[in-house]
């Protein structure tokens, strides 16, 4: 059991979140929304990807949205890129962090990044060495947990990997669960294999809530001794690239959970979901983020009513979303 009780949320909605969108969060709203973000105690925002525009249109504004954000001390601005060229644009928008990805099963790579793992390893190399004492890299590992392609990837396959990444240099990693495949106690296993085999890499868990399992396997992860966990606002997310994806865990519910049982995440919760509520507008449809419809669990209503004639009062509550309005319980 961790006995770790401050955790590093990062936030990656401006760029798991809208990557996935129909609708191009016009550049002035990302702009404001990380400006806000960015001062609500989070340690990590990831602002964006330089990627192919082709590939992800709706992140197309990368090295604008970069040069116009305000740089909170306490705050890194990471950006992920897929190849050298994105690592060009990257430190060229000054990121503090490069966040490289690749995934764990071939299938995977090539869809998402037209490449085979092998290219990508060799890119990866490039980019640790072009980036050294301008950025720090961190590499993110897709379907570390399994492959919506090709199902189980074994344990080994992600040692290999983070092998040939700490060879590298490379002193962060994030395994990521890009289709919602992880259950808690596999995420217990894999992370508790990796941080005792790498003590020296701080790992990071990326997950996502394709199948309610998210913040469960949050949970089992921190347990283990996992201190830094990516989320998005809202529950967005989601690679446009994998069949199925679907939103990251939720930021506010993340925080929500970690705060309820007495850990420091850092975060103001009131403040990230002030920026939650923001995002239907932004994205055009309701967001999956629970805490943001039903409040946090330290909240009280107002006791009922009680009819004259004795009838038992339904309570419309508050709820964002009329489907989740609190009802009264017998
Ligand atoms: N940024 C901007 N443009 C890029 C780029 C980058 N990082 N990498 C390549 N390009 C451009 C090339 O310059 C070329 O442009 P042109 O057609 O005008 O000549 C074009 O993209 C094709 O280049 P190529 O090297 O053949 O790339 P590709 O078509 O094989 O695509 C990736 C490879 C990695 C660039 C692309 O698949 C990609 O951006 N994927 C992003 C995946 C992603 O973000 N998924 C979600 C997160 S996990
Ligand atoms: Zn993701």
């Amino acid at each position: 059991m961790s006995t770790q009780s401050r955790l590093f949320i990062h936030e990656v909605a401006p760029r798991d979140g809208f990557q996935i969108e129909p609708v191009f969060v016009p550049t002035d709203d990302k702009v404001a929304l990380i400006n806000a973000l960015s001062r609500t105690g989070l340690a990590k925002i990831e602002v964006t990807s330089f990627t192919s525009p082709k590939a992800i249109p709706a992140l197309a504004d990368a090295a604008e949205v970069m040069a116009r954000i305000d740089r909170v001390e306490g705050v890194e601005y990471a950006a992920l890129v897929p190849n050298l060229k994105g690592c060009e644009r990257a430190l060229a928008a000054r990121v503090d962090e490069i966040n490289l990805v690749m995934s764990a099963s071939e299938t995977h790579n090539r869809a998402n990044l037209r490449m085979s793992p092998q290219a990508s390893l060799a890119q990866f190399a490039q980019v640790a060495a072009l980036a050294r004492g301008q950025a720090k890299v961190n590499a993110s590992l897709s379907t570390a947990f399994g492959c919506p392609f090709e199902g189980e990837v074994p344990e080994t396959r992600i040692f290999e990997l983070v092998d040939a990444m700490a060879a590298m240099g490379i002193d962060r990693v994030t395994l990521c669960d890009t289709t919602g495949m992880a259950q808690p106690l596999q995420a217990a296993r894999l992370c508790e294999a990796v941080q005792h085999r790498w003590p020296q890499i701080a790992f990071t868990a990326h997950f996502h809530n394709t199948r309610g399992m998210g913040l469960a396997n949050a949970l089992a992860a921190w347990q283990v001794g996992i201190v830094r966990f990516d989320a998005s606002l809202g529950g967005l997310g989601g690679c446009p690239f994998a069949p199925g994806a679907s939103g990251n865990v939720c930021t506010e519910d993340l925080v929500h959970m970690f705060q309820a049982m007495g850990l420091d995440t850092g975060v103001d919760l009131e403040t990230l979901v002030a920026q939650a509520r923001r995002l239907p507008a932004l994205v055009d449809h309701a967001v999956p983020g629970q805490v943001l419809r039903a409040g946090p669990s330290s909240r009280r209503h107002p006791p009922p009513q009680i009819e004259p004639d004795g009838a038992q009062v339904r309570l419309a509550g508050p709820a964002l979303d009329p489907a989740c309005q609190a009802r009264s319980t017998p």
